[in-house]
């Protein structure tokens, strides 16, 4: 067998669409299993950027077949959307395919994420409005649209009927919102169902055979660990399970299937929308982590929150995603910082907590316990080998192995696909 996951060890932005292109040049296949038009990925390659958001990162490379699963939640008109982007960048489309159990994401579940986030106020998840949460709810109620039902008019035409209905009725009689409109979903969404119907098949068929025959499949994953709905950070999470798990569930192959499983996270952390964030910086060093790498949203600019590295959070993405190693991206961002920190374990009332928490409420009263390391002030962006890394960036990548306990198999050093280091 020759497949790999790659999944999120934090929350989400690790930098997992640089390491999937550079899989994808020598994988037959990638798969994106989870999530939605939340993710944000962006591909760096010599003067040009590519920012996705649905279509797998293999999509770059002409002999890379990419197949959106039956686990992602599609938004139709983004995903044409970035369809006609990469075409006008010149990228071929011809090996995409989505699955026909793939769920829909309608305007009244981006309308309904909208109006839930205003009414929850202070509350708020801070979720990016793609109408993920909304969707995978209808999929749980089983009341969503799959994309075999998006493709044939009568159906399509029946079923968004009846949802939309039940969907009016809570936007004006509980949010005091406005109906939307069932004329005008139906033929803007029947011309997007015209284009996308030649691309839908069953995936997770051929999927199956190209593993057996022993083809290179990567698993990209979407979001990170900390964002699961079952093992993330509780209701501030995404709605799916963008871990090694769920990738066969939403791929449609069982857990043998998946050979390798590469967890991808930062040197330092980084988190968008609320929730709790234990080794957050307020300081200097958080604005520096903030500027130095960029830490702004690819799907929606927001500012990224800022903080140190967090062995507790890493080891939990270790365990859950059965982790075979790691890459630690953005090392570079780190120069010029005199003292680092790893956060070890917390400390609550004390007593000493090396597993992440199930009850995030306690969360604000754990003081994370750091482990300090010396920096460097050297530009990594150059180094090409690990033996090329200053010794205290060496240091700090093996204080990381030995935290974890997993091997470190890549460290990232620019956005490039070249700035890559294999360990
Ligand atoms: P993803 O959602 O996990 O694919 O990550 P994003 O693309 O949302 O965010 C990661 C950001 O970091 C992007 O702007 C990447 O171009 C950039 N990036 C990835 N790896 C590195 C690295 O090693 N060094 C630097 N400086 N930037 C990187
Ligand atoms: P990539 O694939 C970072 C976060 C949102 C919010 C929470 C719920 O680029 O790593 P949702 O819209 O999913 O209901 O929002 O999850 N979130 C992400 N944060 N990277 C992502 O994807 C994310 N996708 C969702 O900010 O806190
Ligand atoms: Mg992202």
């Amino acid at each position: 067998m020759n497949t790999i996951a790659l999944v999120g060890a934090q929350w989400g932005d690790e930098g997992k669409g640089k390491v999937i292109d550079i899989l994808a040049e020598t994988a037959d296949y990638v798969v994106r299993a989870t999530g939605g038009s939340n993710a944000g990925h962006t591909v760096v390659s010599g003067n040009k950027t590519y920012k996705l958001h649905l279509i797998p990162s293999g999509i770059l490379y002409p002999h890379t077949k990419n197949i959106i699963g039956n686990g992602v939640v599609v938004d139709p008109k983004v995903l044409l959307e970035e369809m006609d982007t990469l075409a006008a960048q010149g990228v071929s489309l011809k090996n995409l395919v989505i699955d026909l159990r793939a769920h829909v994401v309608m305007p009244y579940h981006k309308e309904l994420d909208e109006l839930a986030e205003k009414a929850k106020g202070d509350n708020a998840i801070g979720t990016t409005k793609r109408g993920i949460g909304p969707c995978y709810a209808d999929k749980s109620d089983r009341i969503g649209i799959r994309m075999i039902d998006f493709i044939q008019p009568e159906v399509f035409a029946q079923k968004l009927k009846t949802v939309l209905e039940l969907k009016n009725a809570i936007i004006t009689k509980v949010y005091g919102g406005k109906a939307l409109d069932y004329n005008e979903i139906y033929s803007e969404y029947l011309e997007y169902a015209k284009r996308l119907a030649p691309i839908t098949t069953d995936t997770g068929a051929e999927l199956y055979a190209a593993i057996k025959s022993g083809k290179r499949v990567v698993f990209e994953g979407a979001q990170g660990t900390l964002l699961d709905l079952d093992s993330g950070t509780y209701p501030f999470v995404t709605s799916s399970h963008p871990i090694t798990g769920g990738f066969c569930a939403g791929a449609g192959v069982g857990p043998t299937a998946i050979k390798e499983c590469l967890g991808i996270a930062k040197s330092y952390t980084t988190r968008v929308g609320a929730g709790p964030f234990p080794t957050e910086l307020d300081d200097e060093v958080g604005k520096h982590l903030l500027n130095v790498g960029h830490e702004f949203g690819t799907t929606t600019g927001r500012a990224r929150r800022c903080g140190w590295l967090d062995a507790v959070i890493l080891r939990l993405a270790v365990r859950i995603n059965g982790l075979t190693s790691l890459a630690i991206n953005k090392l570079d961002t780190l120069s010029g910082i005199k003292k680092l920190k790893i956060a070890t374990h917390y400390i609550l009332n004390g007593k000493k907590l090396t597993d992440f928490p199930a009850d995030i409420s306690i969360l604000k009263d754990c003081t994370p316990v750091y482990k300090e390391y010396d920096g460097w002030d050297e530009d990594l962006s150059a180094c090409k080998s690990f033996s090329e890394l200053p010794v205290n960036a060496q240091k700090y990548i093996e204080a990381i192995e030995k935290l974890t306990d997993c091997p470190v198999s890549m460290i990232g050093v620019g956005a490039d696909r070249h700035q890559m280091i294999n360990k």
